[in-house]
């Protein structure tokens, strides 16, 4: 398949190309497409048809459930039934915007695009160019990531026309997204609210726009944890680069030390080795590729900056890659949650002995 490419300022928005692109929505065609959080991978989610396809593309497994994306609140009762007070008080707080609420759904929507489940996945993207493709599109665009399926999320088009060149019929490049990892998940079919996923929208600002407690799934951050995780798509394993990830914990400067010597050693036995941190201690390593997400306190650049350095190192070819740990609070938690899926939970503490 040829995948036609297309630029689209998000500021002065070409009506045009958002016309052919909804064209091609609608007749069941799949167009990626940028949001605030990631790039999507969009089919029209009444299309059961579209939905198989995305998994296709994807090479996603089919009981892992895709979001439907909206543009306007109104449109939400086609899609979504038994809408609690939650989700309009959510909405108001924090839509268009990085959050996904998991409602009950109904019939129009097909089980391809449900993974087989009774509930729906809905969001309204903060994006432009989202919203006005949506609105093309009918109203309603299913969209995973636009990742092949164990990769990282795309965070600008180059890494989507990497995994989808030839896949898709559309690619929207809109540049480099803004937040840079997946957008908060809310399970609101029970009677407390459960984070299923965390994301830029933290468990915090969820219950001060709620003004009631919130619970976050367990298995979010403990690997060990022997429940499967409530979004399907979380048991997988996930934004994996090709090289064996390992995780740091400790006091800062015994991290430094514990990265500075295994890198040493395992580049003494060959190894290529890649190293992420922070500008802070970038220039205390020595390694093939060392990558800064950031300053240690700014922790909206992290996230923006995570997931294309995971990709980095599958194209620099390292084989062992050692990662600082990062704090789990506020945005923090989405951080290391995203790390941790990344390295299989692998994690060093610098105060104990391995196997300990
Ligand atoms: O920021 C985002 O959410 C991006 C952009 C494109 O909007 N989309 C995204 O989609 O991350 P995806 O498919 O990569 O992740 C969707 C997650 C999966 O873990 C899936 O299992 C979960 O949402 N999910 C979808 N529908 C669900 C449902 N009905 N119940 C529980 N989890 C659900
Ligand atoms: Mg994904």
């Amino acid at each position: 398949m040829n995948t036609k490419l297309v630029q689209i300022d998000e500021n002065n928005i070409d009506q045009t190309s958002i016309t052919e692109a909804g064209k091609v929505l609608k007749s069941g065609g799949l167009v990626a497409f940028p949001t605030e959080t990631v790039y999507g991978l969009g089919g029209d989610a009444l299309q059961k048809e579209s939905s198989r396809k995305i998994y296709a593309a994807k090479g996603r497994p089919s009981d892992n459930p895709l979001i439907v994306h909206i543009c306007r609140w109104e449109d939400i009762g086609q899609i979504a039934r038994n809408i609690p007070e939650f989700a309009k008080k959510l909405a108001d707080a924090f839509w268009p915007g990085p959050l996904t609420m998991i409602l009950e759904k109904t019939d129009d929507v097909p089980r391809e695009t449900t993974g087989g489940l009774d509930t729906v996945a809905v969001r309204m993207p903060n994006n432009k160019i989202a919203l006005a493709l949506i609105g093309a599109a009918g109203g309603y665009i299913a969209a995973p990531s636009a990742n092949t399926s164990g990769k990282p999320s795309p965070t600008r088009a180059e890494h989507v026309v990497e995994d989808m060149q030839g896949r898709i019929e559309m690619i929207i490049d809109g540049g480099p997204v803004g937040i840079g990892l997946e957008s908060t998940i809310i399970d609101l079919t029970s009677a407390t609210p459960v984070v299923l996923r965390p994301g830029y929208i933290t468990r915090e600002m969820l219950e001060q726009a709620l003004g009631c407690p919130v619970d976050v799934d367990k298995t979010i951050l403990d690997g060990n944890s022997k429940q499967a995780p409530k979004a399907p798509g979380m048991k997988y394993r996930h934004y994996a680069p090709k090289g064996d990830l390992t995780i740091v914990d400790g006091k800062a400067t015994d991290v430094v030390e514990m990265i500075r010597k295994m890198s040493a050693e395992r580049m003494a036995a060959g190894e290529r080795v890649g190293i992420i941190c922070t500008d802070e201690t970038r220039g205390m390593y020595n390694a093939h590729c060392i990558m800064s997400v950031g300053a240690r306190k700014d922790e909206a650049a992290i996230a923006r900056h995570l997931f294309a350095i995971l990709r980095q190192f599958d194209e620099e070819q390292v084989t062992v890659i050692y990662s600082e740990a990062f704090s789990d609070r506020g945005l923090g938690q989405a951080i290391m949650n995203r790390l941790l899926k990344a390295a299989g939970h692998h994690v060093l503490y610098t105060d104990k002995q391995e196997g300990m």
